[in-house]
């Protein structure tokens, strides 16, 4: 079942989603966090640090499972996904680095990486809950449009929309990488609870599709429908073409 909330803008839904978040942290400590990269997060990120300056949030328990990382990246790569996390968020709290874990972008052996991955978010017993943005494809992690939903983590070419979109992140567009390792649409959905974040009107076709058109993997979003806990925290431009909710 999915719930939207409806937020008035950015900082809206960032403070509403780090709220969501934050409760999470306390009622369990030792909580399993899947978490998300994107531009869409980095305001959720952004609340929870200043919680945590405040002595509001303790994450010195928290075990992070991160979605995604691209294929050929080290982790300290400054485009990596690894050192967008640790830029964004776990440099200004106090997670136990140890307790951090990202795809192993460095591995070339994809089937070594994504099986090693999959083990370690099934051993923490899969994520408590999972923060997700959504690409304008209706994409989640890097589990783009196909005709089956996947399972695992596995490795995926990235379509050209996506390169394009994520293009601003890189110097060139010849400079993002074309291949990703990214947890699948199965895992995702072994989260007890799901937290989807999405604002400005080029999210509101695929927040639309997410929560009300098929459920098909030319939307891999749209499983979402099946899920039993899922909140979808979105602003008023994202929500355009959902009028009724
Ligand atoms: C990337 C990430 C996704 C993210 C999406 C949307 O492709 N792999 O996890 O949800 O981009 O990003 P943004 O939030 O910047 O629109």
């Amino acid at each position: 079942m999915i719930k939207i909330i409806r937020a008035r803008d950015y900082d809206d839904m960032s403070r509403k989603a780090a709220n969501i978040i934050s409760a999470q942290v306390i009622l369990k400590p030792d909580c399993v966090l899947g978490l998300a990269t994107g531009t869409t997060p980095i305001g959720t990120y952004e609340q929870l640090i200043d919680w945590y300056k405040k002595g509001d949030i303790d994450f010195s328990e928290v075990r992070s499972y991160n979605l995604d990382e691209y294929r050929g990246l080290s982790h300290d790569d400054p485009q990596s996904y690894h050192f967008f996390m640790n830029d964004k968020f776990f440099d200004h709290i106090n997670i136990n680095p140890a307790n951090v874990h990202v795809p192993d972008g460095a591995n070339d052996d994809a089937d070594a990486a994504c099986a090693e991955y999959d083990k370690m978010v099934e051993e923490a017993g899969f994520c408590d809950l999972q923060l997700l943005g959504i690409g304008r494809n209706g994409h989640i992690g890097f589990n783009e449009p196909d005709d089956v939903f996947s399972k695992g983590t596995h490795c995926v070419d990235l379509t050209q929309s996506t390169i394009e979109a994520n293009s601003r992140l890189f110097e060139h567009e010849e400079d993002v990488p074309r291949q990703a390792y990214t947890m699948g649409v199965q895992t995702i959905m072994n989260a007890r609870m799901i937290l989807v974040v999405a604002n400005g009107e080029n999210k509101a076709q695929a927040v639309h599709d997410m929560c009300f058109g098929p459920v098909t993997p030319s939307c891999p979003a749209s499983i979402l429908q099946l899920h039993p806990n899922v909140v979808v925290v979105a602003d008023e431009e994202a929500l355009s073409l959902c009028k009724d909710c």
